[in-house]
């Protein structure tokens, strides 16, 4: 089995997605979506950011590599009565089953990073755009204080080494890295520009009972309370991630969750 296909169809990560919906339709307010608008969103998960696309009249493809997520995102998508919105599975380092051109917009928040052969997901992405299209895509920073950025890097210390040759999603959180991956792609550097942007993660619980979710159904954190368990250090990963996701927390109220986590928004001219 594909491990990184593996680690996304873990758990189910629809629970989590459902603390980032508000932040996803905000996000797709601002990509400039009119109707007919054909648009890819790679690594879409079950949705949050291919159905407000959909709702506002593009005809939308997601593609993920996960069974779960794209049966999650179809079901939504029915649910809703969106007939111009459909998920399948893919890779998006190999998006061999779409054709040059088809796209007018790729839109990949916290998807393609996660995928291996990032100079190879740079290319696929340019492909499939239509000259005079744009990508668009949500990074995670490494080393930023806020939450994701420190989940994976407290989680990656309790861990066991990656194998030789990894390369962390996390760099494409770092410009010069992506600035290389699309030149490799042949897109020059004045046709991508840079912002930092903010996804806030909204649950009706306590940070404590958040944490439980992503332990629960967060394939990244189910891997790492299982290797710290391994190594017998579950409780010193729970305490500290306990720590990070309370100190974290902006919400006033006792019984909810309000997280603001930093990322680097991508924003390519093809
Ligand atoms: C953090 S989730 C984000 C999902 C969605 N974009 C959202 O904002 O809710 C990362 C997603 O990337 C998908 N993914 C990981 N590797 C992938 C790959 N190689 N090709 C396509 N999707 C991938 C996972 O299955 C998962 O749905």
């Amino acid at each position: 089995m594909n491990p990184n296909k593996a680690l996304w169809e873990k758990g189910d990560f629809t629970r989590i997605a459902e603390s980032m919906r508000e932040s996803g339709e905000a996000l797709v307010s601002t990509l400039g979506i009119t109707e007919r608008l054909d648009v890819l969103d790679l690594g879409c998960g079950d949705g949050t950011t291919a159905l407000p696309a959909a709702q506002l009249g593009a005809n939308v493809l997601g593609v993920d590599i996960a069974s779960n997520l794209v049966e999650a995102g179809n079901a939504r998508a029915q649910t809703l009565g969106l007939t111009n919105c459909r998920f399948q599975e893919g890779d998006a380092s190999d998006l061999s089953d779409l054709g040059d051109d088809s796209f007018d917009l790729v839109v990949s928040i916290f998807g393609a990073m996660f995928a291996p052969k990032p100079f190879d997901v740079a290319k696929e992405m340019v492909r499939v755009t239509r000259p005079g299209g744009r990508i668009v895509m949500g990074n995670w920073i490494p080393d930023d204080p806020t939450l994701v950025a420190q989940i994976l890097r407290i989680s990656s210390s309790y861990s066991p080494p990656p194998p030789e040759g990894f390369v962390s999603p996390m760099t494409w959180g770092v410009e010069e890295n992506v600035i290389e991956r699309f030149a490799a792609a042949e897109v020059p550097e004045e046709k991508i520009s840079f912002e930092r942007d903010t996804y806030t993660f909204n649950f009706p619980g306590t940070p404590s009972e958040f944490l439980a979710a992503f332990r629960t159904y967060y394939g990244p954190t189910m891997n790492a309370y299982e290797a710290a368990a391994a190594s017998g250090r579950e409780a010193e990963l729970n305490a500290e991630l306990d720590d990070l996701f309370t100190s974290q927390n902006t919400s006033p109220s006792e019984t909810a969750t309000s997280i603001p986590a930093t990322f680097l928004r991508v924003s390519v001219a093809v």
